[in-house]
Parts: C-alpha cells; structure tokens; sequence
C-alpha cells in the first residue's frame, strides 16, 4: 500500500483475562462463573479450563516485554470482575488490584497504551448464586460500582475503555444455545431481557465514566458480522434487512442511538420476548448514546442471508469447535432468515468465512450508520500452528490472513471511516473457551495444549511480520 495509517494509529492485539491469567484461585480471586461451568462434562472441548491457561498472571513481565520489542502501540486486556470483587460487591481484593496496577504500569513503562476491557464474560460466581447474574436488574447496580472502582484506581494511566465485550455472543450461548454458562436452551424472552440489563449497565457505567474522566475514550465492543443477501430476489433482500436489524443493529443502534430498531422490537414484541423497556430505561439509554466514543469490533466473518421458510432451519445446531473442516451446519431463525456459506470465500479449519473486504465494509456501515470513530478491538485467524524442531512457527496463512485484512482496513480510512486502532486476536495463544488450546490466534506461540506444556514463549513468523507492519506504519502492506 502507498499509503500508511495516520499518525498515532494504535496498531495492537488483544486478550482476556479467564483465557490467559490463570491462578483461577489465587491471591483471594473469587470464582467466576467460567470456573464452575468448565466442571460440566462435555462443556469445553477435552474437558479443558482456565485455571492455569497460559499462566499470564506469573507471566505478565515476559509477555509485556515481547509487546514492547515488538513495538506495539496498545494491549486491550480485560479485568477479571472476580479478582477485584471476590463476591461481586462489597470487599475489595487488594492483591488483585495490585496485579492490574502492574500490568498497567508495566505497559506505560514500554509505551504500549493500555485499553481495558471491564467485562470479558467472567461474572463473579456468587453474583450468579445470589441473584442469578445478568438475569436480575439488580447485577446493573454492581456491575457499575465495579466500574466505578475501577475508573478511580486506574484513572491518569489507562485512556480507552471498553464497557462489554461482545455482548451478541455470550447472552446468545448463554441463553440460546446452552453453551456458555449459565447454560440455558433456548430462553428466548429471558435472553432479550437479559440483553437489556447488560445495555443498561454498559449504559450507566459510560455515564459515571464522563463524570469521572470525562476526556477518556469509551465504548463496547461488538462482534459484528455484516451480511450480504444471497441475491437479488426480493425476499432474500428483505430476509438480510430482518437479519441486520435482529443480529447486528439490535446492538449497535443501541449503543450509538441509545433505541432498539424499531421492525426487529415488533416482531420480537409479536412472539411475546420483548424485553421491558422502562421510560427511565429509554432515557438512560439516550443519554449515553450521546457519550460513547468509539464502537468497538470485534470482526471474524460475514454473513450471506436467505430467507428461511417457517420450517426451515433453526439456530440450535452443531457448532465446529473441533477444527474438523466442514462439521458446523447452518443456522437461522424460522420465517426470517437463514445463513447459509458464502460460495466465493474459503474457510478457516473451524468453518468461519475468510472475508477481508467484510472489515472495510463493517467499517464503512459503521461509518454511514452512526458516524462513530470506530476501535477494531479483535480480529485474527485461528488455526492449527506447528512448532518445527528449531522452535520455529512458519505461519505464513496467518500473515497473509492478517496482511489481506489490514489492507482492507486501510482501504477503509481511504474512504472516509475514522479508524482509532487495530488489535488482532491474540497477543500470545490462548485458551479458547469452547475450542481448547489447539485453536491458536497468537504472534507468540505458547507451549501449551489440552494436557499442559513448558508454557514457555516462541515468537512465530508472524510476529515478526507485525513488528515491520507496526515500525512502517502499515506502509508494508
Ligand atoms: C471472540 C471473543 O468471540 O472471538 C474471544 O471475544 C474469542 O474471547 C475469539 O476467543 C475467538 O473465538 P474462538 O471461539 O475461536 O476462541
């Protein structure tokens, strides 16, 4: 590419903190609602679980130390709610305190912009004992006195905020599919009202947040996944209008509109599963719309859109979380629409669509929608990587992945989207919380599988490759 990215561009990669801390119990951390349900058979891919991940908790020096020779400008990373808040309110865990104040200082020491993450799907177990988590209204309240401690500790260090992350996904297999805890099937009012009280505490912590650093940068992230109509039939088209406003708007227009899209609440209010939406609620959720910064992506694939008769398909099907190519089926939602693979794009082992021009169109959407700067918070390839006898790691697919996908990107602030920065998923490999550790997203290769490992740190191919991307400015692409 002729051009480079502009100044002070945040080139960056990401993580969080159940999928690489580790030390689940350790220094008084309270238990998260992913330290029960792992105990569940079948729940994780062999079994696996969080408590050592990739031990980053012990770690932490020699990773930031990788960030920092490799030149990266930001590490988003999330705080794990439990470590600070053992019960989820009340007593305050200094020693986990401490490890983020490390952290953070270990990064501003190496000029890496820390951006925080508060809620990276780890709920603090008692809270789900108590009250029953993000069910009850009253999580938004302790959800905010949470972020509020936490704004006030780390207020001066840390600028970029992320209030949720991915609220589509972890409402949908926590409610929906039965996947992620609290491992309910198919609670469809519930996992709408559910929706509501994440918005409302996403929405109540951006309102504290300006009062306490009114020139910091917030927002949420989204996995958004824009979507293209089959073809040009008209009820194809109106199927990919319905999508949008079900899957993609419902959560955007409301952190940027601070309102649920009108067409998708009336035919969730028809089938009797729209959430209640209190006039206070309403105007909470205005007022911070008006506040957010940036929207945050997290962008992996798209989406083609068909419609999809009343007996057709539904979104309870089997999921690929075994890299066996071609294991995962189609889903949709009855009467509406329907996803079916995209004939023009490869996939990766894990049946996710390859598409880089979906990231300049996410971008370019975003930009038209809500004229919003936009934080690309994830995006990356997870595959099989192998580490040769030389400790070497040729990952040439996730170069080319990850080249193709920031030239897209480029593309994209060419044309006009205001783009603030670019994270990959992930700094080092992780665990992925349904594919275990062979699913690997990392520039540093961690010696780790389902079994355990050295957890010792390799740098792959690809870390090299974005140390020159980030010293050029993205003039190598
Ligand atoms: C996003 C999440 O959904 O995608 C990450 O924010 C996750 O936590 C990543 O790991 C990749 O998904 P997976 O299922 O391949 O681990």
């Amino acid at each position: 590419m002729e051009k480079t990215m502009p100044k002070n561009f945040l080139w960056g990669s990401a993580s969080a903190a159940y999928q690489i801390e580790g030390a689940y119990n350790e220094d008084g951390k309270g238990l998260s609602n992913w330290d029960e349900f792992v105990k569940i058979p079948g729940k994780t891919y062999k079994e696996t679980t969080g408590e050592l991940a990739v031990d980053h908790y012990h770690r932490f020096k020699e990773d930031v130390a990788l960030m920092a020779e490799m030149g990266l400008k930001t590490y988003r990373f999330s705080i794990s709610w439990p470590r600070i808040f053992p019960e989820g309110k009340g007593e305050v865990n200094q020693a986990g305190l401490k490890f983020y104040e490390d952290l953070i200082d270990e990064c501003l020491k190496h000029n890496v912009e820390p951006m925080v993450t508060l809620y990276h799907w780890d709920l603090p177990q008692a809270l789900e004992a108590e009250y029953g988590g993000w069910e009850s209204p009253q999580v938004v309240d302790d959800f905010v006195h949470y972020a509020t401690y936490v704004f006030n500790a780390f207020k001066g260090k840390v600028n970029y905020w992320i209030t949720i992350n991915e609220q589509n996904i972890f409402t949908n297999f926590g409610w929906m599919n039965g996947m992620h805890p609290p491992g309910k099937f198919n609670e469809e009012k519930l996992y709408y009202q559910v929706n509501h009280h994440v918005f409302l505490a996403h929405a109540k912590t951006v309102l504290a947040f300006k009062e306490i650093m009114p020139e910091g940068k917030i927002g949420a992230s989204f996995a958004y996944s824009p979507s293209y109509a089959l073809d040009c039939k008209p009820i194809n088209a109106m199927a990919k209008m319905d999508f949008d406003n079900l899957k993609n708007y419902w959560w955007m227009d409301v952190y940027a509109y601070g309102r649920y899209p009108r067409s998708a609440y009336t035919y969730l209010e028809k089938k009797g599963v729209a959430p209640v939406v209190t006039t206070e609620d309403a105007s909470i959720l205005k007022e911070a719309a008006r506040l957010i910064d940036f929207m945050g992506v997290n962008y992996y694939q798209t989406s083609v859109v068909e419609y999809n008769p009343l007996d057709g398909v539904t979104q309870f099907a089997e999921m690929n979380t075994t890299g066996k190519k071609g294991s995962g089926q189609i889903t949709g939602e009855p009467g509406v629409y329907k996803n079916p693979p995209n004939p023009y794009l490869a996939t990766t082992d894990w049946d996710w669509t390859i598409d880089p021009s979906g990231l300049r169109f996410a971008c370019k959407e975003i930009t038209s929608r809500y004229d919003l700067p936009i934080v690309i918070s994830e995006n990356g390839l997870g595959a099989f990587d192998e580490k040769t006898g030389e400790n070497e790691i040729h990952d040439d697919y996730r170069i080319a992945y990850l080249n193709a996908h920031i030239y897209e990107l480029m593309k994209a602030v060419e044309e006009g989207s205001e783009v603030w920065a670019y994270c990959t998923w992930s700094f080092t490999d992780l665990l992925s919380w349904l594919n275990g550790y062979q699913k690997r997203y990392g520039f540093v290769y961690v010696d780790r599988d389902e079994e355990g490992g050295s957890l010792d740190r390799y740098k792959k191919d690809s870390y090299y490759w974005y140390q020159e991307v980030i010293r050029t400015n993205g003039a190598t692409i």
